[in-house]
């Protein structure tokens, strides 16, 4: 099946970074978010991530206004109902996604290919909401999304294998490397990366080290780009716990219980990089510092 217009719901962090790969590889992209704000907030977001790419000189001045031009910012859903491919990139809730693929699916043409970018909620249960769930799968991108390679595509029991193909292809045309994966909490990269992070706070809590030699450790021993508590702010230390919840729903084992500084952190608003506190502190963002409150903990 052939993709020509995309539409993105959400331009928050993933939002954008997907509209933002899409219009780069050349399709019309409508990207639709709640209040003009965040329309703006996205849209800027994306300006400026096109602009490091035509500073690095991996996209010429033309390009970056060319995927500019292909990207139609709106606050109202109807602009996506003749959208080939729907992704879905707002808030991690249940009801709110479920409610939100409702009406997309009165809205947006029948044959249509929904998908979500959900790190952790079921692509079955979201499916559910829908009258298409032949045509519906996961499409889980990587923060930041402009340089992250990777994409999972989730299939469901129900998906038709064209539209897995769809999927994939889909990946493939905006310069990712698609992989495959069941619907189970997780997918592939969270069912591994989780628990890793939660024992680095477990190893953290039981006095292996501290909170930069356990990061030191992890990026020097293993050449990860970021250790683990760097990653956990880097993502959000409440999407980290709320993931660990959902997995720990799912599979009922340990490994993947959140720990309870994790949630005291969250309780706390220490959410990492976005609230400007969490394993560091951001105060002064190019230079951050292990957060004092955290000290001693080791
Ligand atoms: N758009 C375009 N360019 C960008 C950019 C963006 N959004 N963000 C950073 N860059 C560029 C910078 O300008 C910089 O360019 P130069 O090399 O020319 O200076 C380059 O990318 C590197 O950036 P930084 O120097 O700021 O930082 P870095 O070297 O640490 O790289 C990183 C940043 C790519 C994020 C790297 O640290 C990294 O790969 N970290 C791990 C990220 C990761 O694991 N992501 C997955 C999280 S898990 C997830 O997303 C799934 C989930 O469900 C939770």
């Amino acid at each position: 099946m052939e993709i020509r217009k995309v539409g993105v719901v959400g331009c928050g962090l993933m939002g954008s970074g997907i509209a933002q790969a899409a219009a780069t590889a050349g399709f019309d992209t409508v990207v639709r978010e709640v209040s003009q704000e965040l329309l703006d907030k996205g849209r800027s977001a994306i300006d400026r991530s096109l602009a490091k790419f035509v500073e690095k000189g991996e996209l010429s001045p033309e390009q970056k206004a060319q995927a500019l031009g292909r990207l139609l910012p709106t606050l109202q859903l109807e602009d996506l109902a003749n959208c080939d491919l729907v992704i879905e990139a707002v808030i991690e809730n249940l009801a709110q996604k479920r409610e939100l693929f409702t009406e997309l699916d009165r809205i947006v043409k029948p044959h249509a290919v929904f998908a979500s970018n959900t790190s952790s909620l079921s692509i079955t249960e979201l499916m559910t909401a829908t009258q298409r769930a032949p045509r519906f799968l996961g499409l889980h991108f990587f923060n930041p999304v402009p340089l992250m390679k990777l994409v999972e595509v989730v299939k469901t029991v129900v998906t038709d294998p064209e539209v897995v193909q769809t999927g994939l292809d889909f990946a493939r045309r905006l310069g990712k490397t698609p992989i495959l994966t069941t619907d189970r909490a997780g997918f592939i990269v969270n069912r591994l990366l989780v628990p890793y992070l939660l024992d680095a706070i477990r190893a953290l809590e039981e006095g292996f080290g501290t909170i930069e030699d356990i990061d030191q450790g992890m990026k020097l021993g293993c050449n990860h780009p970021m250790g683990p508590f760097t990653l956990m702010d880097f993502v959000g230390v409440d999407t980290t716990y709320s993931i660990a919840e959902i997995l720990f729903q799912e599979y009922r084992e340990k490994r993947f219980a959140p720990p309870p500084l994790l949630k005291r952190m969250v309780l706390a608003g220490m959410f990492g990089r976005k609230s400007g506190k969490g394993f560091y502190d951001y105060s002064d963002p190019k230079n951050p510092k292990v957060n004092k409150l955290l000290e001693g903990r080791g």
